[in-house]
């Protein structure tokens, strides 16, 4: 069953296209990846299919319970430490207070923050420790579907390992599903169950490709090989490293 479903989704800013007919299903407890060159749309149509914004035609069909987003940068609260961060969306579910303090804590601790990290404020935390802040209040009110935009770019790469093993159980013993927009098809690779190719600018799906195993089974040397073998045999992921033309004028 789908929880999930994008049917020729479009979008204009200003009157000008830059989504058109997009499809996309994602089903129960699966992970999609969905990658493409910088400016082609991947968080326009995150924001869309999250309802941050509305788009201008298709039709957009959710069958989650309750969705979570981890933006593309950490979009904190100044003014509150990272306690009270996390903790936002337990108050607009109306979560009684008592019971919030812990689900912070188990959150914070998913995301490898330290009690101590949680009296800060966003100002004295560093860029990676904002990140996981951020990912810690996607994760605090139980989400059953979380869109995830370049969650992990900002993180070193043991850590970053370790937010995408969180994806990978999530998905696995919690059933949260996801679409994972990302830059790096090796970490595609590794967290999705298939990836969705975005045309460059944002025309349609390109196509989409399943992995061949599940993602918690994936050594590095079957993630490695599957990525090489796409970039030099696949060419669906041509065009993936593309950069947007204006970057190099
Ligand atoms: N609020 C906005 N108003 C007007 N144009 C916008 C707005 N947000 C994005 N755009 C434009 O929409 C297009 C898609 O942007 P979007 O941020 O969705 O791309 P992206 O694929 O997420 O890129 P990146 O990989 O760099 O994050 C770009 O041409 C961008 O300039
Ligand atoms: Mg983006």
């Amino acid at each position: 069953m789908s929880v999930l479903d994008l049917s020729r989704v479009g979008h204009a800013y200003l009157g000008r296209t830059v989504l058109s007919s997009i499809d996309l299903t994602i089903d129960k407890g699966e992970i999609v990846a969905l990658v493409g060159p910088s400016g082609c749309g991947k968080s326009t149509l995150a924001h869309i299919a999250a309802g941050l914004i509305d788009a201008s035609e298709g039709r957009i069909t959710t069958h989650y319970t309750r969705h979570a987003m981890i933006f593309q940068e950490p979009r904190l609260m100044p003014w509150a430490t990272a306690r009270t961060n996390i903790a936002y969306p337990l108050k607009l579910a109306r979560v009684p207070r008592r019971d919030r303090a812990a689900m912070v804590e188990a959150a914070a601790q998913k995301a490898h923050l330290l009690p101590e990290d949680l009296d800060k404020y966003p100002v004295e935390l560093s860029g990676g420790m904002r990140q996981r802040t951020a990912i810690a209040r996607a994760l605090v009110a139980g989400p059953d579907f979380i869109f995830y935009d370049e969650p992990f770019t900002a993180l070193d790469a043991a850590l970053k390992r370790r937010m995408q093993d969180l994806v990978i159980a999530n998905a696995a013993e919690a059933g949260i599903a996801g679409l994972f927009i990302t830059h790096d098809l090796a970490e595609a690779a590794r967290i999705a169950d298939r990836i969705a190719v975005m045309h460059t600018h944002g025309r349609g799906i390109l196509g989409q490709r399943p992995l061949p195993t599940r993602p918690g089974d994936r050594t590095d040397e079957e993630v490695f090989a599957w990525v090489q073998n796409a970039l030099t045999s696949d060419p669906l992921f041509a065009h993936i490293h593309d950069v947007d033309e204006r970057a190099i004028a």
